[in-house]
């Protein structure tokens, strides 16, 4: 694959995520050889006395980036500065004397965000076909919210310009979804609703919202995963898998999922989506009283004649005992036998698991159920961290791991009535222990 040449212009690089996560995925995609030659990241910052070093993760030398990297000085709030920084980065084109690519990344607050985007487009920067916008969530915080967004990107980036991120369809065992079901005869033509009782989709965290305190304010568990990462993993388990040689066709796939997704019909919000705050959080926050959820178990349907009746849990929470993501596919009963259980396990450890059930050794007949596991990292040493295969695919121009502006307004548009009831009462919220498991919060639920 030919590599283009490449600026790429971080707004927020002094941000949390570009930090943790994107600088250290560009030093490793540039140890891995799989950088342009001519490529240099421009780090925004308004402030005067900042310099590469200070943003800079401290703990490994990163010595690719201490080459490639500058800090370019501007107001990202201010109109007049985009004429200053398109002049630098034509001037760094010339050196590079080949058509170069513009990947814009922020990260930054959704109101800074829009301005941003206003600022892009009024000063030309996006009507250029080299430009590309690398968008980090929150993508709104409902429906309308989202809508607006959307269309004031829309009034200055075409569709393939825009990239948005949602790492976990990054993950591997995100992306092997697919290729499970595809190439696995016996769960492909088992992958629906004659075989298939309920589908649980669980993300439990050990941390909290560790000093992201505005932000969480802002945004609480539904928003933050359940609205991205649970309901695309929700997506690339329910879509029908793509053509061979058709990747690229996922995200189309995955929409089509979406649109299937509906709440449970004619019930109370309160009965199929649980929520509770973790003990301690609202002092955390310095917010005594605040009502945001820290938790959340919501049961989905999907209108999809292959799925129709089947559950569909997404479950997420901060502060609970571990670390655990999974999708759990629990197969039906056959008349009155055991059933079998599969786990795509994303985290701690990608792989796979089976429960099957074995004849217990011994004079009796009773049976007992065990499980066949296979972990990614026994076999395979390179694994590259999602972050790094969001980023290599925005540079090569690819939109398999990025979600649209429709599937976006999708996600809202499933939440919007549970938001809606929830901004009304809040007496169904829980308080739970942090390090509770996942069932003790639920046992919590049931008794409100
Ligand atoms: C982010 C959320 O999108 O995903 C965080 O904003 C969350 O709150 C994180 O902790 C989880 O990502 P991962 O890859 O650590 O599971």
């Amino acid at each position: 694959m030919k590599k283009v040449p490449t600026l790429l212009i971080i707004i927020g690089i002094t941000g949390d995520l570009s930090q943790r996560k994107l600088l250290p995925a560009i030093e490793q995609i540039a140890v891995a050889g799989e950088l342009p030659d001519d490529f240099r990241v421009i780090g925004v910052s308004r402030k005067k006395e900042v310099t590469i070093d200070d943003v800079l993760p401290k703990d490994k030398p990163f010595s690719y980036l201490r080459e490639h990297s500058e800090i370019f000085h501007m107001d990202p709030t201010e109109e007049k500065d985009y004429q200053k920084l398109a002049a630098h980065l034509s001037s760094l084109e010339k050196k590079f004397g080949q058509p170069t690519q513009r990947i814009f990344y922020l990260s930054v607050p959704p109101q800074v965000s829009q301005s941003i985007i206003g600022f892009l487009g009024t000063s030309g920067i996006a009507a250029l076909p080299q430009t590309k916008l690398l968008l980090e969530k929150p993508f709104g915080v409902d429906l309308a919210s989202a809508k607006e967004l959307v269309v004031n990107i829309e009034k200055y980036f075409a569709a393939d310009q825009v990239y948005r991120i949602d790492h976990y369809l990054a993950k591997e065992t995100a992306q092997n979804i697919i290729v499970f079901r595809e190439n696995n005869s016996l769960f492909k033509k088992t992958w629906n609703k004659d075989f298939i009782e309920s589908i649980e989709i669980n993300a439990s965290e050990f941390i909290g919202i560790e000093g992201r305190k505005t932000f969480y304010e802002q945004t609480g568990a539904l928003r933050d995963l359940v609205q991205s990462h649970l309901l695309q993993l929700a997506a690339l388990t329910l879509m029908d898998t793509p053509r061979a040689g058709m990747l690229h066709e996922v995200p189309k796939h995955r929409l089509a999922a979406l649109r299937h997704l509906v709440l449970p019909p004619h019930q109370e919000v309160g009965t199929f989506a649980k929520r509770g705050q973790y003990l301690g959080y609202a002092e955390e926050v310095e917010n005594p009283g605040s009502t945001v959820e820290t938790f959340v178990s919501l049961t989905l349907y999907s209108t999809d004649p292959q799925w129709v009746g089947v559950p569909i849990t997404l479950t997420t929470g901060k502060s609970l005992s571990r670390k655990n993501t999974e999708i759990r596919v629990r197969y039906k009963k056959d008349q009155g036998y055991e059933a079998n259980e599969l786990v795509l396990q994303l985290q701690p450890d990608d792989g796979v698991q089976l429960f099957i059930w074995a004849k217990k050794p011994g004079y009796s007949h009773l049976v007992s159920s065990h499980s066949l596991r296979f972990d990614f990292k026994e076999f395979y040493s390179f694994f590259p961290e999602a972050y790094e295969q969001v980023l290599f695919s925005g540079l090569n121009s690819d939109h398999t791991l990025f979600a649209s502006s429709e599937e976006v307004l999708e996600t809202w548009r499933i939440l919007d009535p549970i938001q809606k009831a929830w901004g009304l009462s809040t007496d169904d919220m829980v308080f739970y222990k942090p390090g509770s498991e996942v069932k003790d919060v639920l046992a919590l639920s049931a008794k409100a």
